[in-house]
């Protein structure tokens, strides 16, 4: 392995990645950059509850099986992604229409499969992924909000502690990094969370970027949910350039992946930082954010970028 496991590892948080399946199983030069590189996996789609259960009742493990054993096999944590979520879900959930007790029990059967398949295994679970609508502090209207009321969130957080009293449960979100109206909202939320008992461990702040903007008040933002209690980290780091990607943009972008590294350390219970991909070639950036691209450490021919030098350096 290269010195980051070590570094981050003395530094006492972890550097995770997210790998997708099919080159983990069929491209060697993939697994030894995430395994030279990196202290922890997440899966970047194959968890998601449409690969896990694309018909009610019938569980497919293959996907998640290769990263979980690529992870055990080479002594790496894996942060389970993700359980409930408005994206990724399959046609006989999204379109089905169920009453509360339907869908509780729907909830119960995904979660003892896969939080029962990996106990142990997997670490931390994502239960609860991007529950504010995109820009603002309200709730985003999905099927479990319309089907359970606000109260989802505490029940499915409940259920899963049930089904595994051993993981860390985290709400996941974007656009919540530095301070302002939807990070606000987070905070209330998990604060009432943590004041009713409900088993809510983390917060992961997702930090997908654009280069350039990369709030400088990251840390201040991170540490009220420190201080609350709650491990927080930045759980899926990718800063896009928008092109044409010229050579001092990726050289900031360097600096800016530093930066995020730094603040992660500035915060005492800041658990890791997780980069949203393993090289260029892998990103979901091309064809989610046309215009913009290089948002990851690694090049698409696998030669690491001044953003890998970046953490190393932060660390
Ligand atoms: C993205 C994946 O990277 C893409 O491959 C997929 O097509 C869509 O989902 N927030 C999340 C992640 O929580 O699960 C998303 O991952 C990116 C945004």
């Amino acid at each position: 392995p290269g010195e980051l496991p070590a570094l981050a590892s003395s530094r006492g948080i972890e550097l995770g990645v997210a790998v997708a399946v099919d080159p983990l199983r069929d491209d060697p030069a993939y697994r030894d950059l995430v395994a030279d590189h990196y202290t922890s996996v997440t899966a970047e789609n194959t968890m998601k509850w449409e690969h896990v259960q694309p018909e009610r009742g019938r569980f497919d493990w293959s996907g998640p099986d290769t990263v979980v054993d690529f992870a055990v096999e080479n002594g790496l944590d894996v942060r389970g992604h993700t359980l409930l979520w408005h994206n990724q879900q399959p046609a006989w959930l999204s379109e089905g229409s169920y009453d509360a007790d339907g869908l509780r029990a729907i909830m119960r059967e995904h979660m003892e499969a896969l939080l029962g398949r990996y106990q142990g295994r997997v670490s931390s679970w994502d239960v609860i992924n991007e529950p504010f609508v995109d820009d603002g502090p309200e709730l985003r209207g999905n099927l479990w909000l319309d089907t359970l009321s606000e109260d989802y969130i505490a029940q499915a957080l409940t259920m899963a502690h049930e089904v595994d009293p051993e993981a860390e449960l985290y709400i996941n979100e974007f656009n919540v990094e530095g301070p302002g109206p939807k990070a606000d909202a987070l905070y209330a939320l998990a604060s009432d969370l943590l004041e009713r008992g409900v088993p809510l461990h983390g917060v992961g702040l997702q930090g997908h970027f654009v280069h350039g903007t990369v709030p400088d008040d990251l840390a201040r933002n991170m540490a009220r949910f420190s201080d609350l209690g709650l491990d927080v980290e930045i759980s899926e780091l990718d800063v896009r350039i928008p092109e044409p990607v010229t050579e001092a943009a990726v050289a900031e972008q360097g600096e800016e992946y530093r930066r995020v590294v730094e603040a992660c350390l500035e915060v005492e219970r800041c658990s890791g930082v997780t980069v949203w991909g393993v090289t260029d070639a892998h990103s979901w950036i091309p064809e989610w954010f046309p215009g913009h691209d290089a948002a990851l450490p690694f090049d698409p021919s696998y030669r690491p970028k001044p953003a890998l030098n970046g953490m190393a350096e932060a660390l």
